[in-house]
């Protein structure tokens, strides 16, 4: 019978950035979408009806985590590291 191993897992310091106009709290090493989710965001973008977008793949493949970063839209979540300062905004799909 096998052992069933967990590894322990390290956080980097927090870090603090504002999505939607409010402080979320991620940590060096995570993803923007990590620290979303963890924070319970439940859209980070609307479709063109109106519907909430989330990660779905959280590779950079499928794209339903943009959001728009310091001005810069079309930004994967999954992809991003989250950092000190940003402004996050969901993205609306045109
Ligand atoms: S979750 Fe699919 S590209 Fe980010």
């Amino acid at each position: 019978m096998t052992e069933a191993r967990r590894m322990t897992a390290t956080r980097g310091p927090a870090v603090t950035f504002h999505f939607e106009g409010q402080p979320v709290t991620g940590y060096c090493g995570e993803t923007l979408a990590t620290a979303l989710l963890a924070a319970q965001v439940s859209a980070f973008g609307l479709t063109r009806e109106g519907t909430p977008r989330l990660p779905f793949c959280n590779m950079g493949t499928c794209f339903d985590c943009v959001v728009t970063v310091d001005g810069q839209r079309l930004v994967r979540a999954c992809l991003t590291e989250a950092r000190d300062g940003l402004c996050v905004t969901r993205h609306q799909a045109t």
